[in-house]
């Protein structure tokens, strides 16, 4: 089968990761595939910052969590790496090409042989005072949203297989 269909048919969630940390070099080839991810217009007025840091990753997650009223355990799955995946928040295409750039960065990811899941819990609460506060310590611009953050290590078990239960049609 040819390498990037295998790649988009082997593609899989993962949520468990072990303690190891993962390589500036992957981090950046991770980012590199993000920003050539297709845009609305071309516009790319996106940032994909990414937090290499467990206990930074950790804070952040505390953060969401208490804005979203959930329990002190809420993790994020502890990844080594957390893509934050940004965007204006008055581009008109923002949640649409960051969902792109999210898909690149999953099949880099487990290109490299590590896991990945999406985050979604920032869209809700990115303007929150304390999760806005750690994503400027981030370097994540003020007038960015939140479309998507990728939690990102090696991965502790293999991710189960998932049903595929939407349709598909062919119309000749
Ligand atoms: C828009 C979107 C939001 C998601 N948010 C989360 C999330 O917050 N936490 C999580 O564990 N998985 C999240 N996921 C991952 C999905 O649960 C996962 O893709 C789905 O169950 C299919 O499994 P697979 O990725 O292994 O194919 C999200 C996926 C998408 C596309």
């Amino acid at each position: 089968m040819n390498e990037v269909i295998r790649a988009l048919m082997e593609r899989r969630s993962c949520r468990s990761f072990t303690k190891e940390a993962v390589g500036r070099e992957d981090v950046e080839t991770i980012l590199d595939c993000a920003l050539r991810a297709p845009s609305g217009m071309g516009k790319q007025t996106w940032q994909f910052t990414a937090v290499m840091d467990r206990e930074k990753i950790r804070k952040l997650a505390s953060a969401v969590s208490e804005a979203l009223g959930r329990g002190p355990e809420y993790d994020m799955y502890d990844p080594a790496v957390l893509v934050i995946t940004s965007n204006e928040k008055e581009s008109r295409y923002r949640e649409v090409d960051n969902a792109c750039a999210m898909e690149n960065i999953y099949l880099a990811a487990n290109a490299l042989g590590l896991g990945c899941v999406w985050i979604n819990q920032l869209l809700t609460c990115f303007d929150e005072p304390k999760v806005r506060g750690l994503l400027r310590a981030f370097g994540v611009p003020e007038d960015h949203g939140v479309y998507g953050c990728a939690a990102i290590g090696y991965p502790a078990a293999a991710p189960g297989e998932k049903e595929r239960v939407g349709k598909k049609k062919i119309v000749e």
